[in-house]
């Protein structure tokens, strides 16, 4: 059991912790830099962070089950177990869309050159990883709040 906290907090840290560099420190510190560099840098992070992203949501959802079947079942979980796995799967779904929709359209605009597209879906990206930065935000505090009876 500790050692399934231990990688489950791991992957919380990484996953989220990504998004806030990401959105909250590359992305400003990247906005001078001319579009057609711009993106292509963005696009690479992204690319070499998504890795890690899924990786660490097969972490959390196998570590999270294992820790709930090992500790009696979702009928004995606590409320701040339930709403951390129904945000997770929010986040899940969430990230899954940005994965297969606008990160693959921001792709296929840099390699068809066409960089009005690419930014478009570029926005969209920055939307879904700041909505998801936030979800996380919540899913942790209410994790690690919830064995001291805050939920
Ligand atoms: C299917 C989704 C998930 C399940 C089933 C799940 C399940 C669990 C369980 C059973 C615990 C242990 C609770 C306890 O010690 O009483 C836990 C702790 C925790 N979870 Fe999740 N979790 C899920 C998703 C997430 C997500 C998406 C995040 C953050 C991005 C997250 C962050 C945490 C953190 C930070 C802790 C506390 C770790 C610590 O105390 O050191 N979990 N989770």
């Amino acid at each position: 059991m500790p050692i399934l906290l231990a990688l489950h907090a791991l992957a919380a840290v990484i996953w989220v912790g990504g998004l806030f560099f990401l959105v909250g420190i590359l992305r400003p510190a990247a906005s001078s830099v001319p579009l057609a560099e711009r993106l292509p840098l963005l696009s690479n992070a992204m690319g070499r962070f998504f890795l890690w992203v899924w990786i660490a949501i097969i972490t959390l959802l196998v570590t999270g089950n294992t820790m709930i079947f090992v500790s009696g079942g979702m009928a004995a979980a606590p409320l701040y177990v339930h709403i951390m796995q129904g945000l997770g799967w929010v986040m899940f779904l969430l990230f899954g869309h940005m994965f297969f929709s606008p990160w693959r359209r921001v792709r296929v605009g840099l390699a068809a050159g066409a960089l009005a597209d690419a930014s478009r879906a570029m926005n969209k990206l920055r939307f879904f990883a700041t909505v998801n930065l936030v979800i996380g935000l919540v899913v942790i505090v209410v994790a690690v709040s919830g064995p001291y009876g805050l939920f």
